[in-house]
C-alpha cells in the first residue's frame, strides 16, 4: 500500500478523482449484479481408511476436466481432492481478474531471489500466483484462449511422445470447446473449432477502438488475421477468451457444475494432499490427506492422478519419494523411485511490459469509468500478436499483448504496482505519463526460452512451500533475443498511423539502466533483465518423455512406479508458443481417454 499512500501524498502527480469514481463504479456494479456462484457439487466429507476407484489430486484446469470425463464411467467412483474452496465472486466476474491475485484463493508463491533478474521489482522476485480453488489457475488467470503453434505438438511427438502430434491433439481442443463466434465458425477457421464442448469461448468486439492499431500493424507488414487458433497462428488478431454468458469459464464452472449430481463423483474441498503412499510392488495405493485438521489415509482401487499444477505436482512427487536421489536423501525422504528430472526443466514465459504513450485528446473520466463498469470483459481493448523477426517464419519468436487505454487511466499503474510488483519510481513514471496521454501497455513475451528453472523442496514438511527458481535469462541467448524482439515489436511505431499520434516508448526511469542510452539494444537488455515478469505459465516440471529423460511416459504414467499418473501443465515436455490453459485442458481430455483405453473402456 506504500505506493498509493505516496501517491496520495503527492497530489500533484495525478488527480485521484478518476480513481475514486472508478472504484465507486465497480462497487455500484457489484451491488446490482447479485450473481449466484453456487451450483458446484456438494462438499464430500472424507472418512479415514475408505476407498475410491480413482483419486485425482487438485481440482484445477486439468483436475476438473479429468473428474468430468472419468466419472462418465458409472461403475467407477471418482474422488476429486482440492486444497482450496469454491471460487469467489471476484474470480467469477471476468473484469475483476486483476484483483484475484493476492486473495486468499492463491498459494501466494514467491520465486527465489537471485541477484540477477527482477532487480527493478520491489521485492526483487516474482509473485507467482497459483489459484487455490475449485478451478485452480483457470479461476485466477487472464482468460486468453490460445492453443499455441501446431509445431509445438509435432515437436512433442518428435521428442518421443507418441500420439501427441498436432493431428492427434486437435480433436481434443475441439472436443472441449464451445465457441460462440459466428464470424470464426463461418470462416475457413470454423473446422478447427468446437461448438458442443463444456468450455465457453467468446471474442469481444471493441469496434473502432482497435481498428487504427490493426492498420498500424498492417503498415508494419504484419498480418492481421481473424483467428490465431485456426489454420495459421502468425499475425495480430483480437483474442478469444474463456468467458461466456458474462461469466469466467474456469474449469470448475465449466466442467463440474453441469455434472454436479453425478452419484459417483465426490468433490472434497479443503483437502490438502501431503503424500502418495505405495505398496511393496511400488503401486500407488493411497494418499495421505489433511482435512479438518486430521490426517487421513484414502485409498485408490484403480489409479491415483496428480493434477496439482506445475509447482505442486513435482513437490508432491518428491514428498512421496520420487525425484532426484541426492535431493531426497538431503531432505531425509526415503527414495521410492529415483527420477532425476522431477522439478527440473521448469519453463515459463518471461514477459517484458512496455509503455507507449500517444497524444490523443479524448474524454478521460467517462471512458475510464466505462472500462470498469463493463465487467464482462477485459477492462481495455486488447490486440494479440504472434510474430517473428523473420516475417516469413511460421513459428513465432514472441507474443504481444497490446492493451489500449484512454488518457487518465489508472489500470496500467495498478498492474505495474500490484500485479507485477515493480518499483514505485517506475509506476509513478507511468502514472505521470498517463495523466496527459493515451497509454498502450504492451507485454512482449519470449515464447521459446532456452533457459530453464527448477522446483525443489525446502524441507520434507508438505506445508512448506517449495523453492521456485525461475531461471530467467540464465542462458545469455535468451536476453539477447528478448531485447531483439522488443526492438522488432517497436518498429510498429515507425508507421504512418503511429506517427500521427506521436506514439513513443516511455522511459520508465529504471534505476538499474540509467547508464544506458534509452531505446538501444543495451538498454533493452538491461530493461528486460531488471523488469522481467511472468505470464504465469510454468510448465514441464514432470515432463513427458522416454525413461531417463522424462518423469512420465507418453501415457502420462510416472516412470518407475505403477498406478500413478501426472496430468497437468507439468506434463508438457516443452513449453508451447502461446498461453497454457487450453493446452492443459487438452492434455487432461486426452489423458482421460488414455486412461479409459488402458482399462478397456473405449
Ligand atoms: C495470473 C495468471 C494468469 C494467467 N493467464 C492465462 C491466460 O490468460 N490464458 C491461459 O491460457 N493461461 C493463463 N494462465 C496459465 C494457466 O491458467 C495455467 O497454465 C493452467 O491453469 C494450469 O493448470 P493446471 O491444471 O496445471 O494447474 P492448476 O490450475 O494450478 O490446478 C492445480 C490445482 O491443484 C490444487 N492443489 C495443489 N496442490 C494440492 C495438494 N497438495 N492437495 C490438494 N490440492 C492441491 C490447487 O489448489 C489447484 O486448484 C495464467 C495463470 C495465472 C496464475
Ligand atoms: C482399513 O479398511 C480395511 C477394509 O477396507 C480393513 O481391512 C483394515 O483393517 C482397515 N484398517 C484400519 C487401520 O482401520
Ligand atoms: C546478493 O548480493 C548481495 C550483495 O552483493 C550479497 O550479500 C548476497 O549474498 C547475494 N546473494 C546471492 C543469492 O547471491
Ligand atoms: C487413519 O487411519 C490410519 C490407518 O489406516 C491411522 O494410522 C490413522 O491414525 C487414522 N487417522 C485418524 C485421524 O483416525
Ligand atoms: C505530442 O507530444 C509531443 C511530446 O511528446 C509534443 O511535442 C507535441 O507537441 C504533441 N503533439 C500534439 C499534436 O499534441
Ligand atoms: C525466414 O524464414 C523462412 C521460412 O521459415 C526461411 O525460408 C528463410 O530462410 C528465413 N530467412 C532468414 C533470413 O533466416
Amino acid at each position: 500500500m506504500d505506493f498509493f499512500s505516496n501517491f496520495i501524498a503527492s497530489a500533484e502527480v495525478m488527480s485521484l478523482k478518476p480513481f475514486t469514481e472508478l472504484l465507486q463504479a465497480v462497487f455500484a456494479v457489484l451491488a446490482t449484479l447479485n450473481l449466484k456462484v453456487g451450483g458446484y457439487p456438494e462438499q464430500h466429507v472424507l472418512q479415514n481408511n475408505t476407498s475410491y476407484d480413482i483419486i485425482i489430486v487438485g481440482a484445477g484446469s486439468s483436475g476438473c476436466v479429468l473428474a468430468n470425463r472419468l466419472s462418465e464411467i458409472s461403475k467407477w467412483t471418482v474422488l476429486l481432492l482440492e486444497a482450496g474452496e469454491d471460487p469467489s465472486i471476484e474470480s467469477t466476474i471476468p473484469g475483476l481478474f486483476p484483483f484475484v491475485d493476492y486473495s486468499y484463493e492463491d498459494w501466494n508463491y514467491r520465486t527465489v531471489k537471485n541477484n540477477y533478474s527482477c532487480q527493478a521489482h520491489t521485492e526483487k522476485n516474482i509473485h507467482l500466483t497459483r489459484g487455490k480453488m475449485v478451478g485452480g489457475c483457470s479461476g485466477s488467470n487472464y482468460m486468453y484462449y490460445a492453443r499455441g503453434n501446431r509445431h509445438d505438438y509435432d515437436s512433442w511427438e518428435g521428442m518421443g511422445n507418441k500420439g501427441w502430434g498436432y493431428k492427434s491433439v486437435l480433436p481434443y481442443f475441439i472436443k472441449s470447446e464451445r465457441l460462440e463466434d459466428d464470424t470464426i465458425l463461418k470462416s475457413p477457421s470454423g473446422s478447427f473449432h468446437g461448438t458442443e464442448g463444456y468450455l465457453g469461448v467468446t471474442k469481444p468486439d471493441w469496434g473502432d477502438r482497435v481498428d487504427d492499431y490493426f492498420t498500424a500493424f498492417k503498415q508494419n507488414e504484419r498480418k492481421v488475421i481473424l483467428d490465431q487458433n485456426g489454420p495459421e497462428q502468425m499475425g495480430y488478431a483480437l483474442p478469444t477468451f474463456t468467458v461466456a454468458d458474462n461469466v469466467r469459464q474456469s474449469t470448475g464452472y465449466a466442467f463440474l457444475r453441469p455434472i454436479k449430481n453425478r452419484k459417483n463423483l465426490f468433490l472434497s474441498r479443503k483437502s490438502f494432499v501431503r503424500k502418495v503412499l505405495f505398496n511393496d510392488a511400488k503401486e500407488a495405493e493411497a494418499v495421505e490427506v489433511m482435512q479438518n485438521g486430521k490426517i487421513l489415509i484414502i485409498k485408490a482401487r484403480q489409479e491415483i492422478i496428480i493434477s496439482a499444477g506445475a509447482i505442486n505436482s513435482p513437490q508432491l512427487l518428491m514428498l512421496s519419494g520420487i525425484g532426484p536421489k541426492e535431493h531426497l536423501t538431503e531432505m531425509a525422504i526415503p527414495v521410492i523411485s529415483e527420477s532425476p528430472n522431477v522439478g527440473k526443466n521448469l519453463q515459463d514465459h518471461a514477459t517484458v511490459p512496455l509503455i507507449i504513450t500517444e497524444n490523443i485528446s479524448k474524454v478521460t473520466v467517462v471512458q475510464n469509468v466505462e472500462t470498469f463498469t463493463n465487467l464482462n470483459e477485459m477492462p481495455a481493448p486488447c490486440l494479440m500478436g504472434f510474430a517473428a523477426v523473420n516475417k516469413t517464419q511460421t513459428i513465432p519468436d514472441y507474443q504481444v499483448k497490446f492493451f489500449v487505454f484512454p488518457v487518465g487511466t489508472i489500470i496500467p499503474v495498478w498492474i505495474c504496482n500490484f500485479v507485477f510488483g515493480l518499483a514505485d519510481s517506475i509506476c509513478v513514471s507511468m502514472a505521470k505519463a498517463a495523466q496527459k496521454k493515451g497509454v498502450i501497455l504492451a507485454l512482449v513475451v519470449l515464447l521459446y526460452p532456452k533457459s530453464t528453472g527448477k522446483v525443489v523442496l525446502k524441507s520434507k514438511n508438505p506445508e512448506e512451500p517449495p523453492l521456485i527458481y525461475t531461471g530467467y535469462y540464465s542462458q545469455d541467448e535468451d536476453l539477447e533475443n528478448h531485447a531483439k524482439y522488443i526492438e522488432d515489436f517497436l518498429t510498429v511505431l515507425d508507421t504512418e498511423h503511429m506517427r500521427k499520434t506521436h506514439a513513443q516508448p516511455l522511459n520508465l526511469n529504471v534505476k538499474q539502466c540509467k547508464h544506458h542510452k534509452f531505446n538501444t539494444r543495451k538498454y533493452w537488455k538491461c530493461f528486460a533483465l531488471n523488469v522481467v515478469t511472468t505470464l504465469w505459465h510454468p510448465v514441464a516440471t514432470c515432463a513427458m518423455g522416454p525413461e531417463g529423460v522424462g518423469v512420465i511416459d507418453d501415457k502420462l504414467r510416472v516412470h518407475g512406479v505403477k498406478k500413478l499418473r501426472v496430468i497437468d501443465a507439468s506434463s508438457m515436455p516443452k513449453i508451447v508458443g502461446g498461453n497454457t490453459n487450453a493446452p492443459t485442458i487438452m492434455i487432461a481430455d486426452k489423458g482421460a481417454d488414455i486412461i479409459k483405453d488402458d482399462h478397456g473402456l473405449i
